[in-house]
């Protein structure tokens, strides 16, 4: 890699984006890391100050519509290059969609499709004229299924799924590589901030929750080695390819009991 490339990570005060903020640091690549929360991006920046490379933060409210595009032209005005983009803030919400607050579904979608699909296009044309760089979108193995109690969340990360693949094929052949993370469970704040403590996701015996270090680590090497999808786990891939071949409306049902016990 040549020396000085920089990465932009969305959702890095905590979690995954933490993780991975760790994973590109040590790989040697300067930071910008984004979110709300000031005072974790700045204890993440520091941390990654000590890796030896520089890590700066900007705070960005992802479902507030001018967000991705006042984050690029602040790049901008920086004369900021981004090299790497890690499409990674996001959340869900259980509950069936009808109950759900509408406001925080659209939100959901802001955050989780629609930041994620403006910030590619804005960093995207510098990579395109530079002919280098690299996209990673934190998906989910919720992205190869529907979702009954968490529609909206399965749905958005499905669109993640399918939008990165779609691009990476369109950037066949450049030096631009476009990766989509599909983790299974995963330890972090995503569970509480669902509100699904009490899921049967995050405690069955039969789909081990992985760490956030773990899933990181898998993104970043798959994200290396120019690979389009990284699922991180044996028992994730296995649950993913027997969806494939299940019936679409049995694999529905057990996603439905899976998220929520009755
Ligand atoms: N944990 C899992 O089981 C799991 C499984 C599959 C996929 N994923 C995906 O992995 C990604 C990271 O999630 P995580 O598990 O690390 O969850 P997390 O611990 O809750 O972290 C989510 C990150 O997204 C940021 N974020 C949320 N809303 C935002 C907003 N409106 N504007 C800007 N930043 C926002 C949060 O930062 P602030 O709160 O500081 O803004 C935080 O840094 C998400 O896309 C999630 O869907 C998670």
């Amino acid at each position: 890699m040549p020396q000085q490339q920089t990465a932009l990570i969305t959702g890095a005060s905590v979690g995954i984006g933490h993780e991975l903020a760790r994973q590109f640091a040590q790989g040697g690549y300067n930071l910008i890391l984004v979110a709300r929360n000031e005072d974790k991006l700045r204890a993440v920046a520091e941390e990654m100050r000590t890796l030896g490379v520089q890590a700066d933060y900007i705070l960005a409210d992802l479902a507030q519509p001018a967000a991705p595009l006042a984050l690029f032209a602040d790049l901008k005005n920086r004369s900021q290059t981004i090299d790497v983009l890690v499409n990674n803030a996001g959340f869900g919400a259980l509950g069936d969609f009808h109950q759900l607050d509408p406001q925080r579904q659209l939100d959901m979608i802001q955050v989780n499709v629609t930041a994620v699909v403006e910030l590619t296009h804005l960093f995207l044309q510098g990579m395109v004229a530079r002919n280098i760089g690299g996209i990673l979108n934190v998906a989910s193995t919720a992205a190869f299924l529907p979702g009954p109690h968490m529609a909206i969340y399965y749905a958005s990360k499905a669109f993640v799924l399918s939008f990165s693949e779609a691009i990476a094929e369109e950037l066949r052949g450049t030096n631009i590589k476009v990766t989509a993370l599909c983790p299974g469970p995963t330890e972090s704040e995503f569970r509480t901030r669902a509100k699904m403590d009490d899921s049967p996701v995050f405690r069955s015996k039969w789909i081990p929750t992985m760490t956030a270090a773990q899933v990181a680590q898998a993104g970043y090497q798959a994200f290396k080695k120019g690979k389009r999808i990284i699922i991180p786990g044996m028992v994730n891939k296995l649950a993913v390819q027997s969806n494939r071949i299940a019936p679409r409306r049995a694999v529905t049902k057990v996603a439905g009991k899976i998220n929520r016990s009755k």
